[in-house]
């Protein structure tokens, strides 16, 4: 249910948020997936907001958006879109226009914008600029070394003890992690990234292996000021058991049973506001999401990798679990106003990504989907859809994902499964041990 607020928002402490001009908004959000879906359906529960565009949108996000045909990456086309629309504030989903410059070109033109700064955003770009700050500001991470000569790499590699874990310095779409077991394989590796520049020049960071659960820590962050969203959980390999290639995600649960409060609280200390407050030290404040994928490890909490926007598929079980207003939410980050409190749901959710044969390697688009059964408890976030003629086809490597809530994660794994298989599609899979390890 929406929450009505009545004008102006009195706080506890007597403050009054600002909020008589956010009224009647307009906003834009860029991109086109499953995050960008829940992101839509989150702002479309603000009584503040009156109409969404989304760019480019996809058929699930038709029923909430005007769907708009700007490239996400097209920074002047969105710019000029704004311009045209009197959009008062834009979302932006994917890292590629973020890391590109889009919140540099927004705020230079005086446009509002959710998102950090092309410097802000190396936290995602450069493993490296990464990796040195956390160094810098004693945020505990795996030991590591940068590398541009192969030479060079590969004598230090021959040095640890495997599997060692190779990182191509910039963005990879996901694939440029990889966890050689042996010397034979680390060197093809090195050789791909190094000489072959398989994803562009650029550099190598070679880091220790750490073991342990994974979990996302997503946090609002505007310069030194830090709000944790709920924690969940992604499923990064291909196929059952956690075999397979990496993926973009596979699937998704909230909350989760493995992580303490008083966990949860250490991280927001010694992870995510030393990063912010670093990146404040560094001149390059960080205004958006900053999304921490942490590993529990034998000696502790540390950082595997940092996003700077929100994770797909996290976001499509986090923002439904989200009682406060995601609207006002954004837009005190955005204008560097007062954060209203921020209330979670103790309902659970958890989601199967429903992917397209071949994916994450190479796949086939175009097959009919039937069968999204919009039964109590379950709904659907379109991540790679498109329609056609009232019907609906795939249009990508993650194609759907399917959400089930209820009072337990059981509960939420049993309704999205029940969905999940009624999905009638020849060339989608998906993995069914979702939430394996807190079931
Ligand atoms: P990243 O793109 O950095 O998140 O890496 C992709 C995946 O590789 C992670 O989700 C982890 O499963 C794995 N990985 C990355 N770094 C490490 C590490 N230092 N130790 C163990 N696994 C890692
Ligand atoms: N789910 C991982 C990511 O968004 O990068």
């Amino acid at each position: 249910m929406p929450i009505i607020y009545s004008l102006p928002l009195k706080k506890a402490n007597g403050l009054t948020f600002d909020i008589e001009h956010l009224k009647d908004a307009v906003v834009l959000v860029v991109g086109g997936g499953g995050r960008e879906h829940a992101i839509v359906n989150a702002l479309s529960r603000s009584p503040f907001v009156t109409k969404i565009y989304c760019a480019p949108g996809n058929a699930g996000i038709a029923e909430k958006a005007e769907c708009v045909p700007i490239a996400d990456h097209d920074i002047a086309g969105l710019l000029d879109f704004v311009r045209e629309k009197g959009v008062n504030l834009t979302v932006v989903g994917p890292e590629v226009p973020l890391s590109k410059g889009i919140a540099n070109a927004f705020a230079d033109a005086g446009q509002r914008i959710f998102g950090p700064s092309a410097e802000a955003a190396r936290i995602e770009s450069s493993k490296d600029f990464a990796k040195t700050i956390m160094a810098k500001y004693g945020v505990p991470t795996a030991s590591y070394r940068t590398f541009e000569d192969f030479d060079e790499a590969l004598a230090y590699v021959k040095e640890q003890r495997f599997p060692v874990v190779l990182k191509y310095d910039g963005l990879a779409a996901g694939k440029g992690v990889t966890i050689p077991q042996d010397i034979e394989q680390a060197e093809a590796d090195l050789r791909a990234m190094l000489l072959d520049d398989r994803f562009g020049k650029g550099k190598v960071v070679v880091e220790e292996f750490l073991t342990g659960p994974e979990f996302s820590l997503m946090c609002l962050v505007d310069g030194p000021r830090v709000f944790p969203l709920a924690l969940a959980q992604d499923h990064k390999r291909a196929f059952e058991g956690d075999e397979g290639p990496n993926t973009g995600g596979m699937g998704a649960y909230s909350p989760l049973p493995f992580i303490s409060a008083e966990e949860e609280q250490w991280a927001v200390e010694h992870i995510m506001k030393p990063v912010a407050e670093g990146l404040v030290a560094e001149g390059t404040p960080f205004r958006g999401v900053l999304y921490g994928g942490l590993m529990k490890t034998p000696d502790g909490i540390k950082v595997i990798e940092f996003n700077c926007r929100f994770g797909d598929p996290e976001t499509e079980v986090v923002l439904p679990r989200l009682e406060s207003d995601f609207f006002l939410m954004v837009s005190a980050i955005a204008d560097g106003t007062e954060m209203p409190e921020i209330k979670w749901s103790d309902d659970a959710t958890l989601g199967f990504v429903l992917a397209s044969k071949g994916y994450p390697g190479s796949y086939e688009k175009n097959h009919a989907i039937e069968g999204l059964d919009p039964a109590p408890g379950v709904s659907f976030c379109h991540m790679g859809t498109r329609s056609e003629g009232g019907r609906l086809y795939t249009s990508g490597g993650r194609v759907l994902m399917v959400i089930g809530r209820g009072k337990t994660l059981q509960e939420a794994r049993d309704k999205a499964l029940a969905a999940a298989r009624k999905v009638r599609c020849d060339n989608l899979f998906f993995r069914s041990d979702i939430g394996h390890f807190s079931l």
